[in-house]
C-alpha cells in the first residue's frame, strides 16, 4: 500500500454478539430498584419531593427566615477544592472511625431530627435500623415519634445518642436521662442553639407549626398523597414518644417548657448528674467550643442547625479551622449542617472534624422510600468516602489533613444537571 493513501478501516458485517456484549444483552440483569437508581443525595431529595405532600417536605427542606444559612451552608462545602496526590498504593481504603471511643462504620453519626414519624409512617425506627445496617451511631431526639426502648431492639450493633432539649423543670430533665440511660443510650447530646424555635417561613405558611394550624391548602395537597396519609393514618398516633407523652398536651405548650437558653450552670449540674459521654451541639464559636471542654463535654457539635434557627448564622465548616486551633488537636468535633456527599465529609475532616452528622440527608431517603431509603442514602455517601479518598491518595481517615484541601474565594457554580435535577 502506497504509505501517501488515506488509510481506510477493514469493514465487515455487523457482529451481533458484540453489539449485545455492549448492550449488556449477555449478562443476566437483575432489575435494579427505583432506590438503586438513585446516585446522589440530590436525586434522593427530588425522590422525596414528589412522594409526601409540599408541607411535609418543607417541613424538612425548609430553614429559618431567608435561608440564607440555608444556602452558605452548601455554599461553603462547593467552595472547598482538593489537592490530591497521586503516587500512592489506594488499593485498601478502610473508612472505620473511632468516634468518642467506639469504632464505627464511617466517620458519620445521624444527627436527631424531631416528629420524625410524621414524614414516614417508619419513623425513627426505620432511620435507626439503617444506622445499624450501617454501623453509625443513631441520635434520638427529644422530641422523637418513637421511644428509647423501641430504638434501643433496632440498634444492638452500634452507639446509641439521645438528645436533650432542656426542660425548666429539673425532674423533667431527670426523667429523660434515667429513660436514656435505662436503654443503654451511652452518649447525651445537649443542644445549645434554640434559646427560641427559629421562624421557619414555609412551616408558618402551611400551618405545620407547634401547635399546628393546618391551612385548607395543605389539608388538600395532604389529600392527594393518599400513599403518605394511609401511612400516617394507619400507623398508632403520633406522640412524642421519646418524651413519654401522647403529644395533645405536648403541643399545646411545648414552647413555654423547654429552657430558653442553655448557661454553664445548666451544664455543670448535666455533667453531674450524667456519668456517660456528653456532647454538646450548637457551636459555631472558639470560646463556646472552649467553654465546652472546660465545662466537661467529651465532644462538640459544630452546628447551625441546618439554617433552622439563626439565619446567617456562619457555615460550620467555615468556623471549623479556628475552632480546631482553639481547643487544640485531640478534642472531639463533629460537624453538621450542608453535608450532602461523602466528599463532604471528607473535606470536613481535612480541615479537622472528627467525624460528621447528617440530617435532611437521611429523611430526604425515609420520605422517598422509608428505611431502604435511608439506607440508600448511607450507602450511597459510603462510596462517596472510598472513591474520595482513593481519588485524594489515603487509606486511613487519619490520613486527611489541611494539606488536602484549600478554599475558593470566587462563588461556586452548581453542575447544570443538579440545577435542572432540583428544580422542583
Ligand atoms: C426536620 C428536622 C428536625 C430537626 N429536629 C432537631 C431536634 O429535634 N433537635 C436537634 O438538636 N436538632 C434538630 N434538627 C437539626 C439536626 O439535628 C441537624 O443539626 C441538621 O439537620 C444538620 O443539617 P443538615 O440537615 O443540612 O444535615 C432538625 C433538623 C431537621 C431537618
Amino acid at each position: 500500500m502506497d504509505p501517501l493513501e488515506r488509510p481506510k478501516p477493514k469493514r465487515q458485517l455487523p457482529n451481533l454478539q458484540q453489539a449485545a456484549q455492549l448492550l449488556g444483552l449477555t449478562q443476566r440483569r437483575t432489575r435494579r430498584s427505583a432506590l438503586d437508581r438513585i446516585l446522589s443525595v440530590e436525586e434522593m431529595r427530588v425522590r422525596a419531593r414528589k412522594r409526601v405532600p409540599r408541607s411535609i417536605f418543607d417541613y424538612v427542606d425548609g430553614a429559618a427566615e431567608e435561608e440564607i444559612t440555608l444556602r452558605a451552608n452548601r455554599d461553603a462545602f462547593q467552595r472547598l477544592r482538593f489537592h490530591p496526590t497521586a503516587l500512592n498504593d489506594v488499593s485498601d481504603p478502610d473508612t472505620r472511625s473511632n468516634i468518642l471511643g467506639d469504632t464505627v462504620g464511617m466517620p458519620l453519626a445521624l444527627a436527631p431530627t424531631g416528629f420524625t414519624r410524621m414524614v414516614h409512617r417508619e419513623g425513627e425506627i426505620g432511620v435507626a435500623w439503617a444506622a445499624n445496617r450501617a454501623e453509625i451511631p443513631y441520635t434520638l431526639a427529644t422530641l422523637g415519634t418513637a421511644s428509647a426502648q423501641d430504638i434501643c431492639k433496632v440498634t444492638p450493633r452500634v452507639p446509641r445518642w439521645f438528645q436533650l432539649y432542656a426542660h425548666k423543670s429539673e425532674q423533667a430533665n431527670l426523667h429523660l436521662l434515667a429513660t436514656a440511660r435505662t436503654h443503654g443510650f451511652d452518649t447525651l447530646v445537649v443542644t445549645v442553639d434554640t434559646a427560641v424555635i427559629g421562624s421557619k417561613r414555609r412551616d408558618l405558611r402551611s400551618g405545620l407549626t407547634v401547635p399546628p394550624t393546618v391551612s385548607p391548602r395543605t389539608f388538600v395537597d395532604m389529600a392527594v398523597h393518599p400513599r403518605w396519609w394511609t401511612g400516617a393514618l394507619t400507623g398508632a398516633p403520633l406522640g412524642f414518644d421519646a418524651l413519654g407523652s401522647s403529644g395533645e398536651s405536648m403541643f399545646a405548650d411545648l414552647n413555654s417548657q423547654f429552657r430558653q437558653g442553655i448557661d454553664a450552670t445548666f451544664l455543670r449540674w448535666i455533667r453531674t448528674e450524667w456519668s456517660g459521654k456528653l456532647v454538646i451541639k450548637g457551636i459555631v464559636s472558639p470560646s463556646d467550643a472552649c467553654t465546652a471542654f472546660e465545662l466537661g463535654a467529651d465532644g462538640i457539635v459544630l452546628s447551625n442547625h441546618g439554617g433552622r434557627q439563626l439565619d446567617r448564622t456562619i457555615p460550620p465548616v467555615t468556623a471549623l479551622p479556628a475552632i480546631r486551633r482553639a481547643v487544640g488537636p485531640t478534642r472531639t468535633i463533629l460537624l453538621d449542617s450542608g453535608i450532602r456527599s461523602g466528599a463532604d465529609i471528607v473535606a470536613a475532616l481535612c480541615l479537622g472534624a472528627d467525624a460528621c452528622m447528617i440530617g435532611r440527608p437521611y429523611l430526604y431517603g425515609l420520605m422517598a422510600g422509608g428505611a431502604p431509603g435511608v439506607d440508600r442514602v448511607l450507602s450511597i455517601l459510603r462510596d462517596d468516602i472510598v472513591r474520595t479518598m482513593r481519588l485524594l491518595g489515603v487509606q486511613r481517615l487519619s490520613d486527611l489533613g489541611p494539606h488536602h484541601v484549600s478554599s475558593e474565594t470566587s462563588p461556586p457554580t452548581e453542575s447544570p444537571f443538579l440545577t435542572a435535577a432540583s428544580s422542583l
